[in-house]
């Protein structure tokens, strides 16, 4: 088992001593949750149809039960640079290389999810779909690449494979009989998820970077969240996310009324709903993160030759730039064009909630669950813009309710045995998910030695949580903490680098079965990976390659984790 020794929740297995196979495998590989939630749904359409299922994490995926397989869905998800979740990094490369037997009994279809703002949209999917054919499978239907709306292209999907579960169920009529029934797929369903969230009283919330911090182009006042779970059931581990289903800054909507010129009062209809405009604005389609489909279709509508050329390839890194920078207004302003109502509304990506790792242990905690927030804030063209979700927290007062839920992180898990130590390296808001290893480890008296590494730009300002760290080391529930303030000094100072300092104690913690973790920005947790492999290479004395096996197996054990956004 590949997580910290808790039982993975969607794995159904067959109990011991069942002689036929499933009829269909569903394997899916999920970094946000999407392509899990997914996967769980297909799995009960295609039981509820009578096929015999068997629904496994890509991570927990038998490789060599591979060339025995029939009937196998694929539902996975692309990570922004083309990379595969962390789930299914083993998987893909076993498809994708060498080994992979040949597979002339093999029936397929694959479903991709990804965001289509980015240049390799749902590679993952696209690469595992053209190497199953390769490998001699045939495929059932064509292969679905979801963007952001996930359901226009993933409820069509859904549907085919049902269909052709149903008529698998039917062709193999001894199944029932001969198969054992397995584990229920999923958890009893709680009675607040992504889709009917909990309203959750904001309890506080407060600064944690001193005024006077560093404004980089991209605000970084973090704040410190803590919102009411009570009466909601509602459970989670150390190393879960809350998701947040954010409203649009009213300002924000108000602006793209006034420069289109149209009613926030009008009722506007939309796949079977009906709302005033602002409503559809404010929290059921994105304003601060355009997309590609949006782009295309003001395109069309101005005209501009311009904007067309960004969706060709060559416009590639221009339109990656675009969405870094500009929001839904800022394209409205700059290349105006007609839209009506519910042209916009449908033209405009659904709302999609923003995840946060959340920072507090709920044996800690009770009934409260608490956030670390970077209030994302910066200016186009002099005006001021936001991220939904932190400017929404932001603009909440204490009293106020934000609509919530659980996502498990199955795979940021602590490590089953509390005797084992931890290393947890979480620069800036990456740090959320390290409070809430530190207070459970407190509280259930682990034993094991906690260390953290900690960086952001200046110790003054930016020293996240500095009261309470200094707290638990003297209460012994941290043993260690480094610190790398990138910018107290005329030279960057990174938490890779202090990795690499304490690199020889790093790589005897590993020998003696620590467990890793990284939680932060992308572009540091692969920093943080190269210097941990110069760790095992200096260290450990092994190869390069042999360093890149240790880490490989470290991750297949659970105790080398990453959470990076
Ligand atoms: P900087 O802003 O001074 O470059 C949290 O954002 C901290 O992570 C900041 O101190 C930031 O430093 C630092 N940081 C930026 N890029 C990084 C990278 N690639 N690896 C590690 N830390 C990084």
């Amino acid at each position: 088992q590949a997580t910290g020794g808790r039982p993975v929740q969607a794995i159904a297995q067959p109990v011991a001593g069942a002689t036929a196979s499933p009829t269909l495998t569903i394997v899916y590989g999920s970094q946000t949750g999407n392509a899990r939630r997914l996967a769980e749904k297909l799995a009960a359409q295609s039981e509820a149809a009578g096929a015999s299922v068997r629904l496994l994490r890509a991570d927990a995926y038998p490789t060599r039960e591979l060339k025995d397989e029939r009937q196998l869905y694929i539902v996975i998800s692309t990570q922004g640079e083309g990379d595969p979740p962390d789930d299914a990094i083993g998987l893909v490369d076993f498809i994708r290389g060498r080994r992979a037997p040949k597979l002339p009994e093999l029936k397929f279809a694959v479903l991709g999810l990804g965001d289509s703002s980015y240049p390799q949209f749902c590679e993952i999917g696209r690469v595992l779909d053209a190497r199953l054919a390769e490998l001699g499978a045939s495929r059932l239907f064509e292969r679905g690449d979801a963007d952001l709306d996930i359901d226009s292209v993933a409820t069509p999907w859904m549907a085919r494979a049902v269909e052709a579960a149903k008529a698998l169920a039917k062709a193999s009529p001894a199944h029932s009989a001969t198969v054992t029934p397995l584990r229920p797929l999923a958890a009893p369903a709680a009675a607040f998820d992504r889709d009917r969230p909990f309203r959750a009283e904001l309890l506080a919330g407060h600064a944690l970077s001193a005024p006077g911090g560093l404004r980089t182009p991209r605000g970084r006042d973090v704040r410190h969240f803590e919102l009411s779970l009570e009466e909601s059931g509602l459970h989670y581990e150390p190393g879960d996310a809350l998701g947040i289903w954010p409203e649009n800054p009213p300002a924000l909507v108000q602006g793209v009324l006034d420069v289109l010129g149209l009613d926030g009062d009008q009722a506007v209809d939309v796949a079977d709903e009906s709302r005033p405009l602002r409503e559809w604005l404010g929290g059921r389609r994105e304003l601060t993160r355009l997309s590609r489909p949006f782009l295309a279709a003001h395109a069309e509508r101005t005209g501009d030759a311009a904007l067309r050329e960004l969706l060709e390839p060559d416009g590639r890194e221009a339109l990656a730039r675009l969405f870094d920078e500009q929001q839904v207004i800022d394209l409205l302003q700059r290349h105006p064009a007609r839209w009506d109502g519910p042209a916009l509304v449908e033209a405009l990506r659904p709302m999609t909630p923003r995840l946060y790792s959340i920072a507090s242990s709920q044996k800690h905690a009770g009934d409260e669950v608490h956030l670390t927030v970077a209030h994302v804030e910066y200016a186009v063209d002099g005006q001021s813009r936001w991220g939904a979700a932190s400017d929404f927290l932001a603009r909440a007062a204490e009293g106020d309710r934000v609509p919530v839920y659980i996502e498990p992180n199955e795979r940021f898990r602590l490590p089953a045995d509390p005797s084992r130590d931890i290393i947890m390296v979480g620069p800036g808001t990456g740090v959320a998910p390290f409070r809430a290893f530190v207070q459970e480890r407190a509280i259930t008296g682990a034993s094991g030695r906690n260390w953290l590494f900690f960086g952001n730009p200046h110790f003054r300002t930016d020293f996240l949580y500095q009261l309470e760290w200094q707290r638990a080391l003297r209460d012994g529930h941290l043993e260690r903490i480094d610190l790398a303030f990138s910018r107290d000094q005329a030279h960057k100072v990174y938490v890779q680098h202090r990795l690499r300092e304490q690199g020889r104690e790093v790589y005897a913690r590993l020998e003696e079965g620590a467990h890793f973790y990284v939680c932060g920005a992308i572009g540091m947790g692969k920093d943080v990976h190269a210097a941990l492999l110069d760790v095992i290479v200096e260290h450990g004395a092994r190869s390069a390659a042999d360093a890149e096996d240790y880490l490989a197996r470290l991750q297949q054990q659970g105790r080398y984790a990453r959470d990076v956004y």
